[in-house]
């Protein structure tokens, strides 16, 4: 069985999408993955098919339903995979969950819309609440994308030796240094004089100088945890 991903979701034509493409897309064309949806909607009981409904104590927007969101999951179980809710009120999903998830049989998630999921369904399911960054999207779709994009090209066989992930960002805890290819000068600006020179050592040690500046710069979180780990384990 290929590592599986179930997605629900009221918008089930928003996939596969950029998922079809690329990386992602060859690797799910050779069944390296699979890509199921499930539509919300088909688990509505009333007649007029009612996913959601206003929320209890007033506000704006709708909720989603727990019943129907529940029968939904119950038709769409995977055995050993994670129930994931995409919401902004999740925790950021971060490279060491991806590459949990990428170890395991699959996922399954939960594209919220509207305000939200009611709270029940998830804490009944123990279900996990992931979020992909501090900005507000109109719906989990695209954070669905985020997150299987991200586990996909950690399966086996998908990513070549081109796309080798050992040197990228957050591999090492640092963001990946800049990269420069031919014309060697282009409009008067010129390549860094240390990666003409074939000196491999000095090469290692301007790439890893410039990640460290960029990462200090950009990420003060990421910069601070990686001084915490050089200071617990020195020369790592
Ligand atoms: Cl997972 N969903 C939505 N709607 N917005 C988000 C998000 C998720 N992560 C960041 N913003």
């Amino acid at each position: 069985m290929s590592w599986t991903a179930r997605v629900l979701t009221l918008f089930p034509e928003m996939f596969p999408g950029p998922l079809g493409h690329s990386l992602a897309g060859r690797a799910l064309a050779r069944g390296d993955w699979a890509l199921e949806t499930v539509d919300i909607r088909a688990f509505a009981t009333d007649r007029h098919r009612s996913v959601d409904d206003t929320p209890f104590g007033g506000g704006a927007g709708m909720v989603m339903r727990a019943d129907v969101i529940d029968a939904a999951l119950e038709a769409a179980s995977l055995p050993g995979a994670p129930e994931i809710v995409l919401t902004p009120r999740g925790r950021p999903l971060t490279q060491a969950r991806v590459a949990e998830l990428a170890s395991g049989p699959g996922v399954v998630l939960v594209c919220g819309r509207y305000e939200g999921i009611d709270q029940r369904v998830i804490e009944a399911r123990r279900m996990e609440e992931v979020s992909v960054g501090d900005y507000v999207l109109s719906g989990g779709e695209p954070a669905a994308m985020v997150l299987l994009d991200a586990c996909v090209r950690l399966l086996p066989g998908v990513m070549g030796a081109a796309e080798s992930s050992t040197e990228e960002s957050f591999a090492n805890g640092l963001l990946e240094y800049p990269h420069y290819t031919r014309p060697a000068l282009w409009k008067g600006w010129a390549v860094p004089e240390v990666l003409l020179g074939g000196n491999h050592a000095a090469i290692a040690a301007w790439r890893q100088a410039e990640a460290e500046r960029i990462t200090r710069e950009r990420r003060p979180d990421l910069w601070a945890a990686y001084r915490a780990l050089a200071e617990a384990a020195p020369t790592a």
